[in-house]
């Protein structure tokens, strides 16, 4: 799709309803995004989600679904610490029926994704805001800002996509810094909060329907309005991303 230039539309999904709902709508890429710590337990933070707890929302959007590609999120304290443990935890997700899974960091993970895409796993990194380190970073926000913080991300795409990467998201960068990754790095890369000039777009799918409570973040908008149905704001989101009238400048840092 990005080398013919079509834009990616991927939600985060976790039940089957919902998984069944988005393949109908078209949606291209079903995320278990760790953010089901926060939407669907409740928690301030993604760090609680466990493995088990993602392998089992992940074999229920894979139940729901027969198009969509389906990455699973691997949780926080999972794959960090070495490459092997990566592997293990990689392998129940894919068992599990993921057929991708995603990993949040920069360069220092390069060897594990090299380990783990050598040995039959497909890897999409995560860079600019990565919510698991929210602690080091002092909050959830904009990254990226500097010249030499932009340099450091880039470089940090270019070697996760060295080291094997087929897709990366970038997350709450500027937009002129979001374009850059896409045009640097070589792959698909999908924005949250990046701006419209990455190869696709992904939100919280709770977020693109309004569910979530309090101010929703400057990236999001919600499908719900103007629409009376799930299906057809889903649809509405497909093809806002894939005309790119979303996002639009109002959602742009
Ligand atoms: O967990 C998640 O939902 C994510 C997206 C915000 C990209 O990682």
């Amino acid at each position: 799709m990005a080398r013919d230039g079509k834009r990616i539309a991927m939600l985060t999904c976790y039940d089957a309803s919902f998984a069944s709902l988005c393949d109908d709508a078209g949606v291209d890429i079903l995320l278990v995004g760790d953010s089901l710590g926060m939407v669907i337990q409740g928690q301030s933070s993604t760090l609680s989600v466990s493995l088990d707890e993602t392998l089992y929302h992940t074999r229920c959007v894979v139940a729901g679904s027969s198009r969509a590609l389906v990455i699973a999120d691997l949780p926080f304290g999972t794959y960090q610490a070495s490459a092997e443990a990566a592997y293990v935890a990689c392998s129940k997700a894919l068992q599990a029926g993921a057929q991708m899974v995603k990993l949040e960091g920069g360069a220092w993970l390069a060897d594990t994704v090299a380990f783990l895409t050598h040995r039959g796993i497909p890897v999409c990194g995560h860079v600019g805001l990565q919510p698991q380190s929210f602690n080091v970073l002092g909050g959830y926000r904009v990254q990226g800002k500097t010249a030499g913080a932009a340099d450091a991300m880039i470089a940090d795409a270019r070697a996760l996509v060295a080291a094997g990467c087929a897709m990366l998201i970038v997350e709450c960068v500027p937009r002129a810094l979001g374009a850059r990754v896409q045009r640097e790095a070589g792959v698909p890369v999908i924005g949250i909060g990046a701006g419209p000039d990455c190869a696709g777009q992904v939100l919280v799918i709770y977020d693109a329907l309004g569910i979530t409570p309090g101010k929703p973040a400057r990236f999001v908008r919600n499908f719900m309005s103007g629409h009376d149905s799930v299906a057809s704001a889903l649809a509405a989101y497909v093809a806002a991303v894939r005309e790119g009238s979303f996002p639009g400048p109002e959602h742009c840092f």
